[in-house]
């Protein structure tokens, strides 16, 4: 199976954690792609999607899903999206799409984050795939020095601006043996809006029934005691 398939698979499988009637948070990139034309093309029908990115919000309103701002829903249940890396504690690398900040906004507005990943995301540690960094603009060189401090090899995403008008800085070769501190000591830089490391919310994961051997639909806990049960740790 190659892995447009696979993508397509895991697409149809996040089918199961939406409710009908709900307000769900919809991701970017294209696993999620094929997890919007799964909905489409299914027969739930959603109350309204709040979206991660521009492009995600095309995908949605051509198929007829209204997309509504995050200030007017308060929380929601469930927010679906995909990742670049994911290891065994079910830690994450996002951003590869951009769309980092917004996606880490609606996950933190979300009690549960649905991760779909195909197998061929999962690593030992961390860090193969270049962390994204989403920076002001002024601040790009600043912040590309603190990183190189970090161990770092910053390279600027050049002609690429985010939705929230501003850069990314690809990171190669940091150590992230510890992402959930990595996570904060880059968010701590000024100028830094985020990371793409999402590691240091998540509670508890829940690995899907399905086979993992082909790929991950995982349910991440994002509020204590949001629902879900289980204790802590990763699967
Ligand atoms: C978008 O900014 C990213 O976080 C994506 O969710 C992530 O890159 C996964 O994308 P693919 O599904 O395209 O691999």
């Amino acid at each position: 199976m190659n892995q447009d398939e696979l993508k397509r698979m895991v697409g149809e499988a996040a089918l199961e954690y939406v409710q009908p009637d709900s307000i769900i948070g919809v991701g970017t990139g294209s696993t999620v792609n094929c997890f919007i034309e799964a909905l489409i093309s299914s027969r739930i029908r959603i109350e309204a999607a709040v979206s991660s990115s521009e492009a995600t919000t095309r995908l949605l309103q051509a198929g007829g899903i209204e997309v509504v701002d995050l200030n007017h829903t308060g929380g929601l249940d469930i927010y679906i999206d995909g990742a670049d890396e994911f290891d065994a504690h079910r830690r994450l690398i996002k951003g590869g799409g951009g769309a980092l900040t917004r996606e880490k906004i609606v996950a933190a507005a979300s009690r549960t984050f649905v991760c779909i990943a195909d197998a061929s995301k999962q690593v030992d540690v961390l860090g193969a795939f270049p962390l994204p960094v989403e920076v002001i603009p002024l601040a790009r060189s600043l912040v590309a020095r603190k990183l190189v401090g970090l161990g770092g090899q910053p390279e600027w995403r050049e002609g690429y601006v985010t939705d929230n008008g501003n850069w990314i800085l690809d990171v190669h070769n940091l150590d992230l043996v510890d992402p959930v501190s990595m996570e904060k000591t880059i968010n701590d830089l000024a100028g830094v809006v985020t990371c793409g490391l999402f590691a240091i919310c998540l509670l508890y994961t829940s690995p899907s029934p399905r086979d993992q051997s082909l790929y991950l639909v995982c349910r991440l806990l994002l509020e204590k005691g949001g629902g879900g049960g289980g204790g802590g740790g990763g699967g």
